[in-house]
């Protein structure tokens, strides 16, 4: 069996875009890979400052992941952060990868671009990211479009250890759904926690439909492209041409119908969320974690020897 593993950054309320992105094709991943899903706590650690925030998300990501499907006995779900191989691990790999190298990353140079205070830890976060990825011989990560440069640079960091001291690592490759590999938000634009334009993955209705009430309709079109490019990844294509034909420029009802899809597929999980205690997301992470360590470690022994830092 296909090995995998993926993270998400407890920075936040998930939306759908995380959902159609990861989560869906997690759940369904999960049937016949084994692998890992991992908190990557020390990533978020790079933007996010508050620690009770931080505690808090830690929880709830967990509670989300379970929610949407994710099950801790398929998938060992873990907290980066109580396995110290990986930070261990990216020192090692800190003394290969050239700052040219990093300078050229996608997120650094966005955030740099934008005038945003960048940290050491921001601009070594690819690295880190490749030490989650390989520490397990993973064969294939999920992820969203917009983490595809992280993988192409986890294979370029593998490939250099593996030159320099003898095959060590896997080389990953990335799982992209293309169909739904960008979800928009309700300006058309990437939907992203950063860019406020997220429809809520477990939000009240009421929060939901402020959000769907929120989408941009553009009048130019025959149908509000928007609208559609979301209701779509909840109802079948088919049913919804139609639907959109025979209501054309009725945006008001459009909108409510596309409410009641996202409730028909939301509510259950909401109601699945709320009976996840925190005990239960803690010992899903302690049991997760304690095995992770366990494989991480083998793995660290091996670079150790190999780099020359293990004397016997
Ligand atoms: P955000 O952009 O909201 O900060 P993250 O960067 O935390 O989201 O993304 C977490 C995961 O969800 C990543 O693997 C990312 O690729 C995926 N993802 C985020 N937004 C979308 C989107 N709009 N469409 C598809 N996948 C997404
Ligand atoms: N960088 C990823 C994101 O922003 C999160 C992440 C950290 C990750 N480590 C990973 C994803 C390892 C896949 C594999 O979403």
């Amino acid at each position: 069996m296909q090995k995998l593993l993926t993270g998400l950054q407890p920075s936040g309320a998930l939306h759908i875009g995380n959902y159609f992105g990861v989560l869906k094709p997690l759940s369904d991943m999960q049937k016949d890979h084994i692998g890992y899903l991992m908190v990557a706590d020390y990533h978020a650690l790079t933007t996010l400052k508050n620690p009770e925030e931080l505690r808090k998300n830690i929880l709830d990501i967990v509670r989300d992941y379970v929610a949407a499907g994710i099950d801790p006995k398929k998938l060992v779900i873990f907290q980066q952060s109580q396995v110290p191989q990986h930070t261990e691990l990216a020192w090692v790999f800190n003394t290969l990868v050239t700052m040219s190298f990093l300078e050229l990353a996608h997120a650094y140079k966005d955030k740099e671009a934008r005038g945003l205070e960048t940290n050491v830890g921001l601009f070594d976060y690819p690295v880190l990211m490749a030490c989650d990825i390989v520490l397990y011989d993973t064969d294939v990560v999920p992820v969203g479009q917009d983490q595809k440069q992280h993988v192409e640079y986890t294979r370029e960091i593998a490939a250099k250890f593996n030159r320099q001291y003898g095959e060590t690592f896997k080389e990953p490759k990335e799982q992209i759904l293309e169909s739904v590999a960008v979800v928009p938000g309700t300006d058309g634009k990437k939907m992203s926690k950063s860019y406020g334009n997220t429809i809520p993955l477990f939000g009240t209705k009421a929060e939901i439909t402020k959000a769907v009430m929120g989408i941009v309709t553009d009048s130019k079109g025959d149908r509000p492209e928007i609208v559609y490019a979301i209701h779509r990844l909840f109802k079948d294509e088919s049913k919804l041409e139609a639907f959109y034909r025979e209501n054309k420029g009725n945006y008001k009802t459009l909108k409510e119908v596309l409410i009641e899809d996202i409730e028909a597929v939301v509510a259950p999980m909401r109601e699945k969320r709320a009976s996840i205690t925190d005990a239960d997301v803690k010992q899903i992470l302690k049991e997760g974690s304690d095995e992770a360590r366990e494989a991480a470690e083998a793995k660290m022994r091996d670079v150790r020897q190999k780099v020359g830092v293990l004397l016997s």
